[in-house]
């Protein structure tokens, strides 16, 4: 087998690729430093236009989906054979950092540059592939895009998902130009013989470590789902407190227990969130009438995962009859946990021996659009590292040396898996 081709990124590529993330952070609806794209929205679509001009500058062929999934494909010389997939999201939640799936789109479209300059010819055909909305800020599901193509969602429930404004995911879909029907977007089983995902760590082990590369084994389990407490409410004067029905205390109560469940579940991997809370009618002098509370639950074990749900739902329901409000809990979603194909795993780790960096295994606490493609095909993720641990900040940071390495182990895997 002839030697692999050195792969590495030189400053010029490297200062090229950090260009192109800072040029497309400014597509973004809060001013800098942090970042914020929600799907479909001008600075989503602004954002899109500029992936796709990237994919279409590196020489790739650019399709988007119905769901506006973007694929920028390098054919091989065996068209038909299962294709290689890399790639991640470019949308941001609220207020946060640049780097959260950019890496791994435009770090993916740096390699296939890498890969082209090295006179790489590929077999299988490969993929840079930018998801619809890894995160669910707008239409409350993460992974829409990802979810659609693996079939872990039905076209039609995708479809009818309802913004805070009341309009749906169709709606806004087609709003966005987006043609064709989401029941054509799933793939067959064999379209991609392999996909792995380049990603900021978002957490501290890497940088902890003095470690260049992370080799994810297996990505944790989300659930969410809102919780719902109605009540009589009324006037904050003269309703004494044996009268009251408030809304908001069970809920403050019941984040309270959701954390200590959390804590005490006999497991270091659970984690359990309550990011959002509505009280309505949220007067300072009326009593909280309707509240709810969004929890997001995980744990690389999914029966440790399930257990901690069911009993936040137990105690939901007990803190309702104990106070005479009605409890409504809505689920969001609940998906398994996910573990990289070794075969993958073997690949990123002989793409770090040849490049001479230091690695680890590790697990990804975070869910990302690979935890859906391992549903259609051997899935890996590479991980570099985010400096203090920090994402979903403004703040979110890791250096271009550290990105240029993970591009350069990303372009070595590639070359395994396609050639
Ligand atoms: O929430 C997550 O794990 C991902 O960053 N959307
Ligand atoms: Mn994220
Ligand atoms: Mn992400």
């Amino acid at each position: 087998m002839p030697p692999a081709p050195d792969l590495t990124l030189g400053r010029e590529q490297i200062a090229r690729l950090r260009g192109e993330l800072d040029l497309l952070a400014t597509h973004s609806s809060t001013p800098p430093p942090g970042v914020t794209r929600i799907l479909f929205t001008d600075t989503d679509l602004a954002g899109r236009a500029y992936v796709r001009h990237l994919m279409q500058d590196a020489g790739l062929t650019v399709v988007q989906d119905a769901a506006g999934n973007i694929f920028g494909r390098w054919p091989g010389t065996e068209p038909d054979m299962g294709r290689v997939g890399t790639g991640s999201h470019c949308d941001a939640i609220p207020h946060a950092g640049r780097y959260d799936g950019t890496v791994g789109v435009l770090g993916g479209i740096a390699a296939v540059r890498q890969l082209r300059a090295a006179g790489f010819v590929p077999r299988r055909s490969i993929d840079v592939i930018m998801f619809t909305s890894e995160e669910p800020t707008r239409f409350g599901i993460g992974c829409s895009g990802s979810r659609l193509l693996s079939s872990a969602i039905k076209p039609a429930a995708l479809a009818q998902l309802m913004d805070e404004e009341g309009v749906s995911f169709d709606q806004a879909r087609r709003q966005a130009g987006c043609t064709g029907e989401l029941g054509d977007v799933p793939l067959g089983t064999g379209d991609y013989a392999a996909f792995v995902e380049l990603h900021v760590e978002q957490g501290p082990v890497l940088e902890r470590e003095q470690l260049a590369i992370g080799v994810v084994t297996a990505i944790a389990a989300p659930a969410s789902f809102v919780i719902t407490f109605r009540g009589a409410g009324g006037h904050a004067g003269t309703v004494l407190m044996p009268d009251r029905q408030d809304a908001l205390v069970p809920a403050a109560l019941l984040v309270c227990q959701a954390e200590t469940l959390a804590r005490t579940s006999g497991s270091d991997d659970t984690v359990a969130t309550a990011g959002k809370l509505t009280v309505h009618p949220g007067a300072i002098n009326s009593i909280p009438r309707e509240v709810s509370v969004s929890f997001d639950v995980r744990d690389t074990d999914g029966a440790v995962r399930d257990r901690v749900v069911r009993e936040i739902r137990e105690q939901a329901h007990a803190l309702a009859q104990s106070r005479g409000l009605e409890v409504e809990i809505r689920d969001i979603n609940a998906d398994p946990p996910q573990h990289a194909d070794s075969t993958i795993v073997a690949a990123i780790e002989r793409g770090c021996e040849h490049t001479g960096l230091p690695y680890r295994r590790l697990v990804s606490r975070a869910y990302h659009d690979a935890l859906f493609m391992a549903r259609v095909a051997p899935m890996g993720m590479i991980f570099v590292p985010s400096v203090a641990g920090i994402s979903h900040r403004p703040d979110e940071f890791t250096s271009d040396d550290d990105i240029g390495r993970g591009v350069s182990v990303l372009a070595h895997v590639l070359v395994q898996l396609a050639r």
